[in-house]
């Protein structure tokens, strides 16, 4: 396992460590001729994680996004019960959201700032005083071997200097579990390296829990355990060379 358990803190401290979900469906009401018709988007998930890295596997509009945004209350499940180390994210939102980590699979969605150093910074507001704020920022710019973006302008990225400045921003608050919506798609060989070496890092390091979803089937494989996800249910759950096969299986035989 390349994250790996091995050498990674048993342990943040006092609390449950664990995500667990049961019986969670969510859905949308959609407008039809003869009135709302429930559309289901996650149908009866039940699961619970504890693994140090977790990847989430499955076609376009399966519900992965879906599943990744039910960890820090980005949707809320329709039934069914979320709970976040212990912790409902809709009832107890300011927590989950200070433990959890979110990156989008769009680094626009989430930068907002003109440059990556003032991002950085404003992710930083709430917990290094002002005077202090601009070195930590650009030590996390640094971390990421990105010190060099740190006065460009966002809009003139290429879209995996963005990806990595919305990482870069999103760790700057120090989360206890990263969720990364596809976090590879826009990195070459060298940044997608760059990231595994890291996710390696903080899992050993900082004890960080990281769950993402992925195309990238080697990448997933890197995970201690994945998840597949078709129709908006969990139909796989296994260590992830196996996971991916069955997954692969899944594909040709829809594609045959
Ligand atoms: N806010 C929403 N309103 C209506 N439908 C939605 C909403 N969010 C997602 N969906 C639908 O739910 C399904 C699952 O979407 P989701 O984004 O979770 O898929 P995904 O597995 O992440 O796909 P991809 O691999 O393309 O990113 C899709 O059919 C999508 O159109
Ligand atoms: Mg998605």
């Amino acid at each position: 396992m390349i994250f790996g358990r091995k050498g990674g803190p048993a342990s943040a401290g006092e609390g449950t460590r664990e995500i667990s979900f049961s019986e969670v469906s969510v859905g949308v009401l959609d407008d039809t001729p003869t009135g709302d018709a429930y559309r289901p988007i996650l149908t009866d998930v039940n699961v619970t994680v504890d693994e140090p890295t977790v990847a989430i596997i499955g076609a376009n509009g399966s519900g992965k996004s879906t599943l990744l945004q039910l960890f820090n209350g980005l949707v809320t499940a329709n039934s069914g019960q979320v709970f976040i180390d212990g912790l409902d994210p809709v009832v107890e939102a300011k927590q989950v959201r200070s433990r959890v980590g979110f990156v989008f699979t769009d680094p626009a969605a989430q930068l907002v700032m003109p440059t990556p150093l003032e991002d950085i910074e404003l992710s930083l507001r709430k917990r290094v005083p002002k005077a202090e704020r601009r070195g930590a920022a650009l030590a996390v710019l640094e971390e990421l071997g990105i010190a060099e973006l740190a006065d460009r302008s966002v809009y003139e990225l290429s879209g995996g200097q963005r990806q990595l400045v919305a990482l870069a921003a999103v760790l700057a608050v120090d989360p206890q579990i990263l969720v990364l919506d596809e976090p590879t798609t826009l990195l070459d060989l060298r940044n997608k390296e760059k990231l595994r070496k890291l996710l390696t890092d903080l899992v050993a390091r900082r004890g960080v829990r990281v769950i993402f979803s992925t195309h990238d089937l080697e990448f997933a494989e890197l995970a201690d355990r994945a998840l597949v996800v078709d129709s908006g249910r969990i139909v796989h759950d296994s260590a992830p060379a196996e996971a991916t096969q069955m997954y692969r299986e899944l594909i040709m035989s829809d594609c045959s």
